[in-house]
């Protein structure tokens, strides 16, 4: 079993902090994607369970026995760098079976599993080709198979299809997910990119500044974020963010936004009166054609047209930036003022402090 646990796992670099105290448990077969804003730690983190940084203080457990003192090699992981890193003097073949070889493989045995690697990785015509011969995709894939063939318990991926063009990171995207269903191994991955983190993920770890922001499934993280921070990072184009104060002498649920009041549907949390709050909405949760409980008038700045979906750039009357998904194709121009619907249900709302009010 190859499940990944870290407690209070901490690193800093000579006297700087960069990882404070993360706890995470990943199970055996799990997909477990990071995500962050840059310099907040990802690759840190992967590298530490790589074993390719030091952990400064707590524990890193790999398949129930902690790691933090074994080497590299030892622990059954195998790394895929966004630099591909391959030997640019060795073939397909010899690239891929150097760690086994290193690793003093029988000759028979490296073959047959860099054939295996080869035929999932469809490198087959390719074997006796240099990099310098193979487009980015192919490289891309000569540095998974490179992985695959080590047998890990754990894949590590830091950022691998970020040099590839926009259509070859949806096939390479594809093959990864492939790749997961195939072997069924642990495998933590780093992107920046939302829909590799929403599409491959069972679970995303959002990260902020060396800690973890909240951890769960896609579905949980865009449905259900625990602060602003996750509600802004998760999704895109962004949620929308409009300030609102909790009406004094209310119960804690109505909420002033812009010039109406409305009743939040809270059902655990309450505002204190008059605190300042943030009110949440997505662009594509406007005028979905259900229960329209609340209009908001937005002046439009630019419309941007894709084709089945447009999205309006816009301000309320409140000078507040709106982002605002179309997919009925009713146009509207900038400069025109145009209305929009939104129901309660949609709304999340979170307090001062930026945690959310269920
Ligand atoms: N060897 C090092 N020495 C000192 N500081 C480092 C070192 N490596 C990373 N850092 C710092 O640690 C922090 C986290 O870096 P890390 O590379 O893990 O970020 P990241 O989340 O992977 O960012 P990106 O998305 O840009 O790749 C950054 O502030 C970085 O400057
Ligand atoms: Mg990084």
């Amino acid at each position: 079993m190859a499940s990944v646990e870290l407690s209070r796992v901490a690193k800093t670099f000579g006297p700087v902090p960069v990882i404070h105290g993360v706890d995470l448990s990943i199970e055996h077969g799990e997909f477990t994607v990071f995500v962050g804003p840059s310099g907040c730690g990802k690759s840190t983190l992967l590298r530490m369970i790589a074993g390719l940084e030091e952990v400064s203080s707590g524990d890193l457990k790999i398949g129930g026995e902690r790691v933090n003192d074994v080497e590299p090699s030892e622990r059954g992981v195998a790394m895929v760098f966004q630099s591909y890193a391959l030997y640019p003097h060795m073939t397909v073949a010899e690239n891929m079976g150097f760690g086994l070889r290193m690793t003093g493989t029988p000759r028979a045995e490296i073959e047959t599993r860099v054939n295996a690697a080869a035929e999932i990785l469809q490198l087959g015509a390719l074997m006796k080709r240099k990099p310098s011969q193979l487009s980015g995709g192919q490289r891309q894939r000569v540095a998974i198979g490179r992985a695959i063939v080590r047998n890990p318990k754990v894949f590590l991926f830091d950022e691998p299809l970020s040099n590839l063009d926009a259509e070859l990171r949806v096939a390479m995207r594809v093959e990864i997910a492939k790749l997961h269903q195939e072997l069924g191994n642990t495998m933590i991955y780093v992107t920046h990119d939302q829909t590799e983190a929403m599409t491959l993920a069972d679970k995303i770890v959002v990260l902020r500044a060396g800690k973890v922001e909240q951890v769960g499934s896609p579905m949980t993280l865009y449905d259900d974020p625990d602060n602003v921070f996750v509600a802004g990072f998760i999704g895109s184009p962004k949620m929308n963010f409009l300030a609102a104060t909790a009406v004094e002498g209310g119960d804690g649920r109505q909420v002033r936004l812009g010039d109406t009041v409305v009743s939040l549907p809270l059902v655990r949390d309450r505002a204190v009166p008059g605190a300042a709050l943030t009110i949440g909405i997505r662009p594509e949760h406007f005028d979905r054609g259900r229960a329209a409980d609340l209009r908001l008038p937005v002046t439009v700045d630019v419309v941007e047209h894709l084709g089945g979906t447009n999205y309006i750039y816009g301000r309320t009357p409140g000078g507040e930036s709106v982002v605002v998904e179309k997919r009925d194709g009713v146009m509207a121009r900038p400069g025109e003022r145009v209305e929009v619907s939104f129901a309660l249900d949609d709304l999340r709302a979170f307090g001062g402090d930026g945690l959310r009010l269920r």
